[in-house]
């Protein structure tokens, strides 16, 4: 599909988890605004996500979400060029939000519409943040529910070479702070409290997955902490927290960065990029410009606001999904399992 106009603005939609969030975003990599609306607060009350309240919450929040992202982008919903939308993978309820909001004011204004896949928006984050960077590179996305390892061939087009096969990062970080009591959501948590910490105190285990080596496991590692954690509890030691958090932390980090970089060294690439709510851990991101550097590899992250869940990511990811002509009926449905 041949595209005339210069510029390209899109209206982009999240809501797959517990962000409510809207964005425009022009030509892909300009963030004209970016909404999020969190309900950390209100999820910490049960120590985790609770779908139904997400839901609810989402519907109460959304209009004046987008309201405000037009707002402060000085932009008009007719100047609009499409409406992008997260359609999976994620909370079914919650995502249906986004979608039937996106599908209505498609509907309602003739705005062609375009749906996201969540984990493209988590990876196009990159090109907000670097405008030079093109496909093709490898990208580790590492959030809540995901651990893969992708090589990006062009933009939109995926080649998964690794994932976990339990437990995603993000999660791993979740349970065990739960486990030391730091309470949800737990990645931020252990993250500043690691800094305090001896990461050298506690060897926890660096799973390794026989069959492909750039596959992760964390449950062994949970386990591991968990573990230790009970044997410190039944001797009646004291539990530095901030050396397990560190501790778990360098484990996590280890394992992330050893795959990657092997990833990429394998498949004869020289650019990296990492994505994901745990793609701003403050260890993990130090920890991949000293190995990059040192292997001679180009190292991309967005900032640790465009890790996280928002819309900007998924209006970078739509406009190229624009680009090549991608455009959803009304019958866009939300898709829990969507596969990348
Ligand atoms: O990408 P994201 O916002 O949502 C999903 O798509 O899942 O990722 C959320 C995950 C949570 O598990 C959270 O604990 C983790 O990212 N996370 C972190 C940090 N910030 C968020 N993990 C480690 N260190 C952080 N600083
Ligand atoms: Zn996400």
């Amino acid at each position: 599909m041949k595209i005339e106009k210069e510029t390209i603005n899109i209206l982009a939609i999240e809501s797959s988890c517990d962000e409510t969030a809207a964005a425009v975003v022009q030509d892909g990599r300009t963030v004209r605004s970016n909404v999020i609306s969190s309900q950390i607060a209100l999820h910490t009350l049960y120590g985790g996500v609770v779908p139904e309240i997400a839901s609810r919450k989402h519907i109460e929040k959304i209009n004046q979400v987008i309201g405000q992202a037009l707002e402060e982008a000085g932009a008009r919903l007719q100047d609009m060029d499409a409406i992008a939308v997260t359609y999976g993978p994620g909370l079914v309820g919650a995502l249906l939000v986004g979608v039937s909001e996106a599908k209505a004011i498609s509907f309602a204004t003739g705005i062609p519409l375009v749906g996201v896949h969540h984990i493209s928006g988590h990876i196009s984050a990159n090109y907000i943040e670097h405008k030079e960077l093109k496909p093709p590179f490898v990208c580790l996305v590492a959030s809540g529910g995901h651990s893969h390892l992708v090589i990006v061939r062009d933009y939109g087009e995926y080649e998964i070479v690794g994932r976990t096969r339990d437990d995603a990062a993000g999660e791993a970080f979740d349970k065990v702070a739960r486990a030391i009591g730091l309470g949800y959501p737990g990645g931020p948590k252990i993250d500043k409290l690691a800094r305090e910490g001896n990461p050298d105190a506690i060897v926890f285990p660096r799973a390794k997955v026989a069959e492909n080596e750039y596959d992760f496991s964390f449950s062994g590692l949970k386990s591991a902490v968990l573990n230790y954690l009970n044997g410190c509890r039944m001797k009646g030691e004291e539990i530095c927290q901030a050396d397990v958090a560190a501790s778990f932390q360098k484990a996590v980090v280890d394992v992330l960065v050893e795959h990657s970089l092997h990833a990429v060294k394998a498949f004869g690439f020289d650019k990296f990029a990492i994505a994901g709510g745990v793609a701003s851990n403050s260890a993990l991101r130090g920890a991949f410009e000293t190995e990059c550097q040192k292997r001679g590899i180009a190292f991309y992250h967005p900032s640790p606001i465009l890790c996280t869940d928002n819309a900007a990511m998924i209006g970078a990811a739509g406009y190229y999904e624009y680009l090549k002509g991608v455009r959803h009926g009304y019958d866009l449905n939300a898709v829990p399992n969507l596969q990348l």
